[in-house]
């Protein structure tokens, strides 16, 4: 393959923060930027730019000129925003799924109505349009019932409801927003697992497996987030659950995709939960997950940039080699995430570690003088030979660090009994 590449990542959190980092190691790679990136990601060799991520039309031109191989696409909104079609029009190489397929996340109907399409297990679900018909369709489900938005929400738009009287005034308030349609589902119960394909028209692989953390606070108590801490591999799921997942789901949804003339190349991330009844999807993603990613992609053996070129010109792809390695990450989130994050807190400078990474996320300032500036700031990350020792290191670290302004989960890992 060519080498020297250089390559445009689109996003800025850590999940795009591993993505590039994980390219610029390449040896096939020459340089990296990250548009808009963050300041932290000069640690990893990226250079972010200032472009905003939804300016698709200074994306495009960013691209042109500095002759960039290929574009790798993180978040969902810009995929949902057409940056894929955009790009291809214009003779550029990206990866994501185009506009059509970014559908699958960006409507939960949409989503749907393709599981139902290609027989693809999923929660029994009704969708409403107006909040009187979805008062009366709540008779037809058991409680705890899921209430779902339609369309995005920024991981905030699902609420798990115990009772009618609650169910009623949770479809008040989201008829309310700027939400057109509300999906009610059955509530899936067992373990919940993040699955990610890499797709090319037919073609998959699957990725190392990992577990996030959804809920804000221990024990899965608290408001749902986008994500408080994962790792990576996990011992705990049986390779017959995995091969049953990849029978049932994945390899029905890749012929979904080919039937349904989808021209889908990129980041395929099935949220799906392992009930009684066999593994059920919970939720299409098009793009990798946020923080899964960031523990998935250390485990990773194969190149990624060659798995990636494989991807953007549509030839076989090289299998996916795993080292054994076990990666276990805890994000660092601003106090009062996910509702009222506190409001640009001082950092200062995060110290160096053996066997500890850092992938930042929303921060501003300088290296050595860091602030806040969302809710999620960064992830603290070890490997090590098991997942034990990983999670030892983690919070060794965390608990030296100083952060008054900042909270983290103390139990990323207890799913796996370590
Ligand atoms: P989503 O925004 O679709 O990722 O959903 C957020 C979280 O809600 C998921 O990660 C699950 O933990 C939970 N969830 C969504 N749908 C269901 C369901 N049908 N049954 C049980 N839990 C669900
Ligand atoms: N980890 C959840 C997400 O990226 O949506």
């Amino acid at each position: 393959m060519k080498d020297n590449l250089t390559l445009l990542v689109v996003g800025e959190g850590g999940r795009e923060f591993a993505i590039a980092k994980k390219l610029k190691q390449s040896p096939h790679v020459a340089n990296v930027y990250c548009a808009p990136g963050n300041v932290g990601m000069l640690t990893a060799g990226v250079t972010p730019v200032n472009i905003a991520e939804m300016d698709l039309n200074g994306l495009l031109q960013f691209a042109v000129e500095h002759h960039v191989d290929w574009t790798f696409v993180g978040p969902e909104n810009v995929l949902c925003a057409g940056i894929v079609d955009k790009f291809q029009a214009a003779g550029q190489k990206i990866i994501g799924p185009n506009k059509r397929a970014a559908q699958l996340e960006g409507s939960k109907d949409y989503a749907l109505r393709f599981m139902n399409k290609y027989h693809i297990p999923t929660a029994k679900h009704e969708t409403f349009t107006d909040v009187d018909s979805a008062i009366k369709g709540l008779d037809d489900f058991d409680y705890p019932v899921v209430l779902k938005e339609n369309g995005l929400a920024g991981g905030k738009g699902v609420s798990i409801v115990p009772d009618k009287d609650t169910a009623v005034d949770t479809l008040h308030e989201m008829f309310a927003g700027p939400q057109t349609a509300v999906v009610l589902e059955e509530c899936l119960i067992g373990p919940e697992y993040s699955m990610f394909c890499v797709i090319a028209d037919g073609q998959y692989r699957i990725l190392p497996m990992a577990q996030d953390h959804k809920r804000a606070y221990d024990g899965d108590k608290g408001p749902n987030t986008g994500g408080m801490g994962s790792y990576c591999p996990l011992p705990q799921l049986s390779q017959e659950d995995r091969q049953s997942m990849i029978k049932e789901i994945v390899e029905p949804t890749v012929k979904g995709l080919v039937d349904g003339g989808y021209h889908y190349h990129g980041i395929l991330y099935i949220g799906l939960m392992m009930t009684a009844d066999g593994p059920k999807v919970i939720e299409y993603n098009v793009r990798f997950g946020d923080p899964e990613t960031q523990v998935i992609l250390p485990r990773l053996a194969t190149d990624f940039a060659e798995l990636m070129q494989a991807v953007v010109d549509d030839q076989p792809m090289p299998e996916i080699k795993e080292n054994d390695k076990a990666i276990l990450g805890v994000v660092l989130a601003a106090k009062g995430y996910p509702t009222h994050p506190a409001y640009y807190p001082s950092l200062g400078k995060f110290p160096d570690a053996d066997g500890i990474t850092i992938d930042y996320a929303n921060v501003t300032g300088r290296l050595d003088d860091l602030y806040g500036a969302g809710g999620r700031l960064a992830m603290i990350i070890a490997e090590a030979d098991d997942l034990k020792t990983a999670k030892q290191r983690v919070y060794d670290y965390l608990g030296q660090l100083h952060e008054p302004d900042c909270f983290y989960r103390h139990d990323i890992g207890a799913k796996a009994g370590v």
